[in-house]
């Protein structure tokens, strides 16, 4: 089964594309010179998406006491460009929901990476590490899972119930059914996306950041983002088995074991409440 995925993967129609207009925004800020007119002139190519990074740049966790922004002149520069490419791939990765049906739990797949994208952005302040990319790589930290279950949704199902029955992580039951896990096929999307490095590097090794090499404690801040977001009962398929943080290796990463998790962690309920009012927004539904 391995080697049928990884051809799939090799293949560039089977794989979703990514959101056309973060790609832009991306591939502007990358480059030495560009302007707010410049970020304004791709956005404005659909309205929709203007709305949504308004209703962001007025949200809590984005302007808690700030003036109402009504322009998205002004919200580009209330949220810096930093910040601006992180939320609206936010809120353009619901898109990729028309590559799965209703058996894959779209809601709860995105509010827990979501959740993980706000967690880790909190952390990133905290350890003094970029905090647009952790945004980012929360977000699309799990993105196999998505691409596995669009190649394959009835043996991903399959996955799916073993994991239950024998209380597997889902990268465990990824490989037992695929041979490969959620992990490396992220890998293999964010190369065929383009995305920085870093990102490939995190979505490659959040579970295992031991073996991370390059940015090893960035990966460890996204699994501790992600070890977090299951606190809160946001977790995708069952990935909650009681975590002993202390104990994991993303925790002494990160921390180098002299951080009290206490500190760390009491904030995540407000993360989640932030992150799911994201996601009502990329919903459309507020
Ligand atoms: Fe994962
Ligand atoms: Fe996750």
């Amino acid at each position: 089964m391995r080697e049928k995925v990884l051809s799939r993967l090799c293949n560039v129609k089977d794989l979703p594309s990514f959101p056309e207009i973060a790609a832009e925004l991306m591939s502007i800020v990358s480059r030495e010179d560009f302007s707010v007119g410049d970020l304004k002139k791709i956005i404005e190519k659909d309205p929709g998406l203007v709305t949504k990074i308004l209703k962001v740049a007025n949200s809590f966790a984005f302007n808690p006491v700030g003036k109402e922004i009504t322009s998205i002149e002004r919200a580009i520069i209330q949220l810096g460009v930093n910040n601006l490419v992180p939320i609206v791939v936010g809120l353009s990765v619901i898109q990729l929901n028309k590559y799965v049906d209703e058996r894959f739990n779209a809601e709860l797949f995105w509010k827990h990476s979501y959740t993980c994208a706000h967690v880790a952005k909190r952390l990133a302040a905290r350890f003094k590490l970029p905090e647009g990319e952790a945004f980012t790589a929360g977000l699309l930290h799990d993105i196999g899972k998505l691409v596995l279950f669009s190649l394959y949704p009835v043996e991903y199902m399959k996955a799916l119930e073993l994991s239950k029955e024998r209380n597997l992580f889902s990268f465990e039951a990824e490989r037992e059914v695929f041979g490969i896990d959620h992990c490396e096929v992220g890998e293999y999307v964010i190369d065929h996306w383009g995305l920085p490095k870093l990102l490939r590097e995190v979505v490659r090794y959040h579970h295992s950041p031991n073996e991370a090499t390059n940015h090893k404690k960035f990966t460890a801040l996204v699994g501790v983002a992600d070890l977090f977001s299951r606190v809160t009962g946001l977790y995708y398929n069952r990935d909650f088995k009681g975590v002993d943080l202390l104990n994991e290796p993303a925790w002494k990463i990160l921390t180098g074991e002299e951080e009290d998790p206490e500190s760390l962690l009491l904030p995540v309920y407000t993360d989640a409440e932030d992150a799911i009012a994201f996601a009502e927004i990329a919903w459309g539904r507020i």
